[in-house]
């Protein structure tokens, strides 16, 4: 059945390619560049009625081919961006000195999209780019209309900030002494399997992430040289992932949202633990969002990458809500 289902998926997304064409985007954020693609899902008119522009947040160790197999299913004439954080993907290493974190992702993205002139649009996060897309929303209001959260829901851990802060000051140091270590080598093969096996959380009733999606984030994952492939990220950025922040500051973030917001979460991850787990979490979003929808769905972690079909419904029908909203930010 899942084989079955996954032909559908592809079908789609050979069906769905056609209709977008991307156009690569390279912006100087003044220590280097970031980049990504834009392009209009149906072709190239943008519907200036609804108005309906998204930008995508990728996560930890993706690029921002995560969102290929989704955009083409949103909603026609939507305008959409894809970045590259920081150290991911074909954007720019930052400078040794300098720490990856989920602040320096948001301010970089920030950056970007200023200079891009985007100044409206929905903002949809995968997994770590959802915590970029928390600290964006609630730090740069003005320009996020609405937050989709993919598979990234977590409720408050209160962990030892002492602890916390030691163990991400001695990687963060770790980190700087193995950026002068040789670029590790593979075969495509190789490079495949590692990333397969590094997405552990997409493993799924005995079935991790599918190749052929592993295969769509790859081009911009790996640099291919004299046959072999080196990956692109900055080794440095891998600390990230355990830079949590206390739970404090998550709830004081996310209390400061006050636009629509939509959380979706796969069964494979965030939603194999019961709704109540998240209940908080949950309350802390109704408290100032002007509306709060939830959907658990059956799959992985990269459901988005997948599976899309399973999520672009529930995406599109919230985007033409927001769409529709005329009274937008009614409690800021
Ligand atoms: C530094 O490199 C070693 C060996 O590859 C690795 O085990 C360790 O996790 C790296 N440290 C950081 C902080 O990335
Ligand atoms: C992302 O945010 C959640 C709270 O919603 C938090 O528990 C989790 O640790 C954060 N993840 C990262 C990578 O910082």
């Amino acid at each position: 059945m899942l084989a079955g289902d996954f032909c559908v998926g592809l079908a789609i997304l050979s069906m769905a390619a056609k209709a977008l064409s991307w156009h690569d985007v390279s912006v100087h954020v003044g220590w280097g560049y970031l980049r990504g693609k834009t392009g209009v899902v149906g072709g190239s008119q943008y519907d200036t009625v609804h108005k309906l522009s998204v930008v995508c947040i990728h996560g930890w160790f993706d690029c921002c081919n995560s969102f290929d197999a989704l955009v083409p299913l949103l909603p026609k004439g939507t305008k959409v961006l894809v970045l590259d954080l920081p150290g991911h993907g074909h954007s720019d290493h930052l400078p040794l000195g300098a720490q990856y974190n989920l602040v320096v992702y948001a301010a970089n993205v920030q950056n970007a999209i200023a200079k891009l002139g985007w100044n409206r649009f929905v903002l949809m996060g995968h997994s770590m780019g959802v915590n970029v897309s928390v600290i964006f929303t609630a730090l740069f209001p003005q320009y996020v209309r609405a937050l989709v959260c993919l598979d990234q829901v977590a409720p408050y851990d209160t962990c030892n900030i002492f602890i916390k802060l030691k163990t991400d000051l001695l990687n963060f140091m770790e980190a700087e002494k193995n950026a002068s270590r040789p670029p590790l080598v593979f075969s495509e093969e190789e490079a495949i399997n590692r990333l397969v096996s590094a997405r552990f959380r997409d493993y799924y009733h005995g079935v991790h992430i599918e190749r052929e999606a592993i295969k769509i984030l790859l081009p911009r994952l790996v640099r291919y040289e004299n046959g072999v492939c080196t990956w692109r990220h900055d080794r440095r950025a891998r600390p990230t992932f355990t830079m949590f922040m206390h739970g404090k500051i998550w709830r004081e973030l996310i209390e400061a949202i006050t636009c629509p917001v939509l959380v979706i979460q796969a069964t494979g991850w965030s939603g194999k633990h019961p709704k109540e787990k998240y209940e908080e979490t949950f309350n802390t979003y109704r408290k100032r969002a002007q509306w709060l929808e939830t959907e658990t769905v059956k799959g992985g972690h990269h459901i988005h990458l997948g599976k899309p079909q399973r999520i672009a419904p529930i995406i599109s029908r919230f985007l033409e809500k927001v769409a529709r909203e005329k009274y937008e930010h009614a409690k800021l």
